[in-house]
């Protein structure tokens, strides 16, 4: 029988018919509230899926009850009310991805906010995708330069790393995250900012400074701000998160800003509550925790097998009144591989970045250094530790010694040393030599405010050492003649006018 061609034909025929289900399912509005919406009679719709509205404006499916959905909108919800149809689409909420968003300011779903012509897609990716297994991943062992001493010596953050970065409101946050973007303006890592429920003003600020220091093509913006609906920002990082891997996962090296969480959970609880979950701590429904856990996770260093690229985290968050173990702090600080604490008592002395050293801390750290630089940054923070607690006991008076003295002054220039404005990046190299002439006491009678000026002609001085030439392109190991050479330029930048 199974010889028989006409059979055979038939069985073909069938073979190419779509067996998927028929999704034709209408429901209409129940209530509407506030970017919230309310459908009954869509028994079949998914978590994620995406629905449609009479008039062509989208909603994702949040949560699932008997007898009725709740539907963050995606659009503002002009003309919809009660009764309003809306269909289901059996379509899990996507994003475009692929070269074109590079250079681009978009919403979260991809949709261009700069004016410019729409992103032309290589691909499709689900904003919800699962997080790479373990035998999947690599250790975190290669850095992501950030150009501020004090990360990159400090608290180095590694390739694959999320490294959260957390304090006050105005201490700095931004301008951190911002400056280690702007520092991958000559490197082969792409930068996604992902801006959640800020104002607008600050959102261009940033744009423009990436512009400005010419990362801009190497960055894309999703931008969900305030004023955007409560569904948009809630999408927003997972969103931009499968845009970023869409670079991971072609090899690539991605570093993406969430900028900031805090805010991200206020509209979870937000739509949380009007879906009338129940609340638990502060108000927050119970799956916050695993809300970013996920999220989070999904940044990772793959394997060689996997093609090696790596997505880097570095969430913001804010807190209040330096309250570090308030609900989403703490939450956030046991996800991250370590935090980046910024003090408003340390912004207020104009120490700035205002990073507290004592509360920081990278648990992937000098893995993931280069060796030269981790060669001279092993005693940097516990000298600059002490130097605090010292400085603290010498206000007091009565400690005279000259040794005192010189461990007094040797802080104080560590504290000049980690002090960078904004948007002025220093290179590993550069990093290396000051903290190697630190450490041989070359920068000891060097005035403190004349160490901002030397770090400015250290740069092209080291440029100019052509001897230097293999170490600036790959300062992994520090060779007593490398050091030497390294002292030899740190002399004569400060003899420079
Ligand atoms: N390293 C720095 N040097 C000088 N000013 C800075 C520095 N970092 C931040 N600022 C300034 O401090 C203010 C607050 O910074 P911002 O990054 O917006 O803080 P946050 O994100 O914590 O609210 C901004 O006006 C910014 O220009
Ligand atoms: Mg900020």
């Amino acid at each position: 029988m199974s010889g028989d061609p006409g059979l055979e034909a038939l069985k073909a025929r069938v073979a190419e018919v779509p067996l998927g289900p028929e999704i034709e399912e209408t429901g209409r509005i129940a209530t509407l509230a506030d970017g919230l919406v309310e459908v009954e009679g869509l028994p079949g719709a998914r978590l994620g899926e995406v629905v449609r509205f009479a008039g062509g404006a989208e909603g994702l499916v949040l949560t699932l009850d008997p007898g009725a959905v709740q539907v963050a909108l995606l659009d503002p919800g002009v003309a919809l009310g009660s009764g309003t149809e809306v269909r289901r689409t059996g379509q899990l909420l996507s994003v475009p991805v692929g070269r074109g968003l590079l250079g681009r300011v978009v919403d979260p779903l991809g949709r261009p906010l700069d004016g410019l012509p729409a992103i032309v897609p290589e691909a499709r990716l689900e904003i919800e995708r699962p997080a790479p297994g373990i035998v999947d991943r690599d250790m975190v062992a290669e850095p992501v330069e950030t150009g501020l001493l004090v990360v990159d010596a400090l608290f180095a953050v590694g390739r694959g790393q999320r490294e959260l970065i957390i304090g006050e409101r105005a201490t700095g946050k931004t301008s951190l995250a911002v400056d280690a973007i702007v520092n991958q303006a000559a490197s082969d890592i792409v930068c996604f900012y992902v801006a959640i429920g800020q104002r607008t003003t600050a959102v261009r600020r940033v744009i423009e400074t990436v512009r400005e220091k010419g990362a801009f093509a190497r960055t894309v913006f999703v931008v969900a701000p305030a004023t955007a609906s409560p569904g948009l920002r809630w999408i927003a990082p997972f969103a931009a998160t499968s845009m970023a891997e869409w670079v991971r996962d072609r090899g690539g090296h991605a570093l993406i800003v969430y900028d900031d969480l805090t805010k991200h959970a206020a509209v979870h609880r937000e739509l949380a509550l009007l879906a009338r979950q129940p609340p638990g701590r502060e108000a927050y429904p119970g799956d916050i925790f695993y809300l970013h856990a996920r999220l989070l996770e999904r940044s990772a260093k793959l394997s060689a097998v996997n093609g090696g690229g790596s997505l880097t985290a570095l969430p913001i968050a804010e807190i209040e009144a330096g309250n570090l173990s308030a609900y989403i702090p703490t939450n956030l600080i046991s996800i991250a591989d370590g935090q980046i604490v910024t003090s408003a008592a340390l912004f207020a002395a104009n120490q700035r970045p205002a990073v507290d050293i004592g509360l920081s801390v990278s648990r992937v750290g000098g893995k993931a250094q280069r060796g030269a630089l981790k060669a001279v940054a092993g005693r940097v923070r516990l000298d600059y530790a002490q130097y605090l607690e010292m400085k603290m006991f010498s206000r007091f008076g009565g400690f005279g010694d000259a040794a005192l003295r010189a461990r007094l002054a040797r802080g104080e220039r560590i504290g000049a040393l980690l002090a960078q404005p904004r948007t002025s990046p220093l290179s590993i190299p550069v990093q290396v030599a000051l903290l190697a002439a630190l450490a041989e006491g070359v920068l000891d009678d060097v005035p403190l405010e004349d160490l901002a000026r030397l770090k400015g002609a250290l740069g092209p001085v080291l440029a100019a050492d052509a001897s230097l030439g293999p170490f600036r392109a790959a300062p992994d190991r520090l060779e007593p003649e490398t050091r030497a050479a390294l002292l030899a330029c740190v002399r004569r930048a400060r003899e420079a006018p």
